[in-house]
């Protein structure tokens, strides 16, 4: 066991998977780099961490987390700039958002030390599993779950917080087809659709598959009341373009993720000086916007998908066929630069970027 003085105790893995894996076929999420960071919370405080290889866990099948579902998570990506840096994307903003989405579902914060240097320090030591290539990276995934063995209804007494990786491909290949639900919700107002929870995403598998038996790769889901108003895919936040103007669902009435991917889109927007609206926006205007030609782009927005364009909407028994969103200037250009930006080839103006 080697302990590295002012960071974590680390056992390293006595030989690699790295060469044994497909680099030339990835997928979202289906391989996992040698170490995993992990840190156990009991009594009211954090014990210590450690990074370790990737293994199985051993768990009580009491934990609280199998029974009442207290688990939140986070995603985000490491690049390889054409330096051969380490980029991360926004770490700080995920971390902000996880003890968002800790507070929300009564968990402990992870501390920022964890967080951070934990997973600096994990992405250094697999740094070799950091892809190369368009659309390519390592996705990172920070969680936290209850472990407690009791089958009371309360908050856990015990918690792990886990950091895993996995490199990887976009999460969608090629333009997304997309269904609005109008009878399923994904979260109402007063509930967790703000927070990263596991169970948010528990909710959407059922209704995402019986779209998929239409052809549909998604789901957009719209407000429990109404079934009125869009609010996210789920997988990703989404933004439309309508004559000229950036519209996204606002994200105020707690029932929508504030995506990190999201934000930043937003803040190139400004700089570009389009107009944006965050407000709600509803099935009709998008229906109406197809019709009369005014829909000029419309796409998801996230770590995983990172922009994913449209091309088909299904409303109602009806499908609407796109425009090719290779025409598409907004988005195409958000995405080459934000790409630019986590290769290193494009000045980081807005500090979202570490480089290590
Ligand atoms: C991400 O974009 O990181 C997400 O967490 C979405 C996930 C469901 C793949």
């Amino acid at each position: 066991m080697e302990v590295v003085e002012n960071t974590f105790e680390v056992e390293r893995v006595k030989k690699s998977k790295v060469t044994e894996t497909d680099f030339g076929n990835l997928q979202f999420g289906r391989v996992f780099s040698d170490h995993m960071f992990i840190a156990e919370y009991a009594d009211g405080k954090w014990g210590k961490a450690k990074i370790q290889p990737y293994q199985n866990l051993s768990i009580s099948p009491a934990s609280c987390v199998f029974h009442y579902g207290q688990a939140i998570f986070e995603g985000l990506k490491a690049y390889r700039s054409t330096k051969g840096e380490i980029v991360l994307f926004r770490p700080d903003q995920n971390h902000l958002r996880l003890n968002k989405s800790a507070l929300r579902m009564c968990m402990p914060e992870v501390p920022k030390h964890f967080f951070i240097e934990g997973l600096k320090q994990l992405i250094d030591i697999d740094r070799n599993w950091i892809p190369e290539g368009d659309d390519l990276s390592l996705y990172i995934r920070p969680f936290l779950i209850a472990d407690e063995a009791f089958l009371g209804v309360k908050p856990s007494s015990r918690y792990k917080f886990m950091i895993i990786t996995s490199p990887t491909s976009t999460y969608y290949t090629g333009a997304v087809k997309v269904k609005v639900e109008n009878h399923y919700s994904r979260a109402c107002q007063g509930g967790i659709g703000a927070a990263k929870a596991a169970a948010n995403y528990a909710a959407s598998i059922f209704p995402a598959t019986q779209a998929q038996k239409q052809g549909y790769h998604q789901l957009i889901w719209t407000d429990a009341n109404e079934h009125k108003y869009i609010e996210e895919c789920g997988t990703m936040n989404i933004m439309f373009v309508i004559n000229g103007n950036l519209i996204t669902p606002s994200i105020e009435r707690d029932t929508i993720l504030p995506g990190i991917t999201r934000a930043s889109i937003l803040q190139l927007a400004k700089k570009w000086n389009m107009n944006i609206e965050e407000r709600r926006i509803s099935v009709d205007e998008v229906l109406a916007a197809i019709k009369n030609n005014s829909l000029e782009e419309a796409f998801g927005v996230g770590t995983a998908a990172t922009i994913a364009p449209f091309s088909n909407i299904g409303i109602g028994e009806n499908d609407y066929e796109l425009s090719d969103f290779n025409t598409w200037k907004f988005s195409n250009k958000a995405k080459d630069y934000l790409d630019q930006v986590k290769r290193g080839t494009q000045e980081d103006e807005f500090n979202w970027t570490i480089k290590f």
